[in-house]
């Protein structure tokens, strides 16, 4: 079933990959509307990875463990919904965009095609830290497991570490991209 659904997109896929299907020109006001939405969510989702990890990380050293494991387990749940609302619009910003303004991502910069592909191994970084060790964190916590918890939240820190480089990088790139020629 899942199968066959892929592959039925596929041949779709590749069309729009190719810029063979041609999209109605939005105008400049939904362009730039677009592009506001995609460089807010940018900013609120590397923003928040680097107030996290630059500020709120160091501040909380000097706390026992356990307030600081349930000061993240307080944390993450007010963040997270955040990421995944930005996740949402990255993507459908990103791709309206290349769909109407690029034609496709035939005719697209290398800016655009390094930006899908780091902007996407990003969200999958995303996805694995909520399903893994924030999952774990949760169940931790819960059961009063110290060390379970502050194992968990060591891994959150690592992938936090690289998507919020990554982050960083592709913003660098993407607003700068346009101008490489
Ligand atoms: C974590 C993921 C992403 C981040 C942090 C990100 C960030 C940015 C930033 C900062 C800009 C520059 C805005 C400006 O000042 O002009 C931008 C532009 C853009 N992004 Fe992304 N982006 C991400 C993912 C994506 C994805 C998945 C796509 C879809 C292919 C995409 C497509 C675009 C396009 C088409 C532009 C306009 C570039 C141009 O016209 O030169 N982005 N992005």
């Amino acid at each position: 079933m899942m199968s066959s659904a892929l592959l039925a997109l596929h041949p779709l896929a590749a069309i729009v990959w190719a810029g063979g299907v041609s999209f109605a020109h939005i105008g400049p006001t939904m362009s730039s509307v677009l592009l506001a939405l995609h460089t807010l969510a940018a900013i609120v989702w590397v923003g928040g990875m680097f107030f996290a990890h630059m500020a709120l990380r160091l501040a909380v050293v000097p706390m026992a463990p356990k307030d600081r494991l349930e000061l993240w387990g307080r944390v993450f749940p007010r963040f997270f919904p955040w990421v995944w609302l930005a996740v949402a619009v990255l993507l459908g910003s990103g791709w309206a965009l290349v769909l109407t303004v690029h034609g496709g991502m035939a005719g697209a910069g290398l800016h655009i095609h390094l930006m899908n592909g780091l902007g996407t191994l990003m969200m999958a970084l995303f996805v694995l830290l909520f399903f893994g060790p924030y999952a774990r964190l949760r169940r931790a916590l819960a059961k009063g497991d110290l060390p379970r918890a502050a194992a968990a939240q060591g891994w959150i820190r690592r992938i936090v570490l690289v998507n919020l480089s990554l982050g960083l990088f592709v913003s660098a790139l993407a607003a700068g991209g346009r101008y490489w020629g």
